[in-house]
């Protein structure tokens, strides 16, 4: 069901926050017991993820949870609105870089807004998991586009929210200052042990295909690793954020 051209909703309670200029998603789960965002977006886009919320019913201080799936500043940019009231989770490996401000890696410039510390109150492991009562969240530790990067697995659905690891077909996105093309393909080996019917990207078109795009991410990396002119990358640190 459309809510309107920023709302979709993709499963009973989930809903794809489409962020402004180069469809930057964030994801809300209304769960029984608590609300989970996955990912802020960029700090410029925060007055729109504001108001697709506020359509929703929601207040900023009804978000329970905000989930980052890796420390990239598009992913996290908007955290600072939320952090007094809602818990910060982040795998640990992205929680060091965000918790110390390291800007080599989220890649903040200079210019950005977000300039108060940013706090991570849950450093997450592997296999941790959020039981929301109607829908149960599993982290799956995926390095490679970044050290800290994390998929999150809803159980029901078999859906997965896969933040720069995984997008529709099959495309990489650029491997980061923390990451690594073998990290990356053990990662995607070790997601196609689950059943998932649909990818949930951070970024692009959702997917119901995540067997093949899956196989094509591993030949892309694959490719990359032999130097092979033409692998299909995509880089969002390019996009500006001026029109946002
Ligand atoms: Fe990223």
């Amino acid at each position: 069901m459309v809510k309107d051209d920023l709302i979709i909703e993709l499963q009973p309670n989930i809903f794809r926050l489409k962020g402004a200029g180069s469809s930057r998603h964030s994801y809300l789960i209304r769960g029984d017991y608590k609300n989970v965002l996955i990912d802020s977006g960029v700090d410029k886009n925060f007055s729109k993820l504001q108001k697709s919320l506020l359509t929703l019913g929601l207040k900023i201080r009804d978000i329970d949870i905000v989930i980052n799936t890796h420390e990239h500043f598009d992913h996290i940019g908007a955290n600072r609105y939320f952090q007094d009231y809602a818990l910060i989770a982040a795998h640990r490996f992205a929680a060091t870089k965000i918790a110390v401000e390291d800007r080599y890696v989220t890649m903040y410039k200079s210019g950005d807004l977000n300039e108060p510390s940013l706090k991570v109150h849950l450093w997450l492991e592997n296999r941790f998991r959020f039981d929301l009562g109607n829908y149960i969240l599993e982290v799956v530790h995926t390095p490679g586009h970044t050290s800290g990067s994390i998929c999150i697995y809803e159980f029901t659905r078999k859906i997965l929210f896969t933040g720069d690891t995984l997008f529709a077909g099959g495309t990489l996105s650029y491997i980061g200052e923390s990451g690594s093309v073998g990290d990356y393909i053990n990662s995607i080996n070790l997601l196609e042990t689950r059943k998932i019917n649909e990818l949930y990207p951070g970024h692009g078109k959702i997917s119901n295909t995540p067997e093949d795009d899956m196989q094509k991410a591993i030949l892309n990396a694959r490719a990359l690793l032999r130097d092979e002119e033409g692998v299909e990358i995509t880089d969002f640190r390019e996009v500006p954020y001026a029109n946002q």
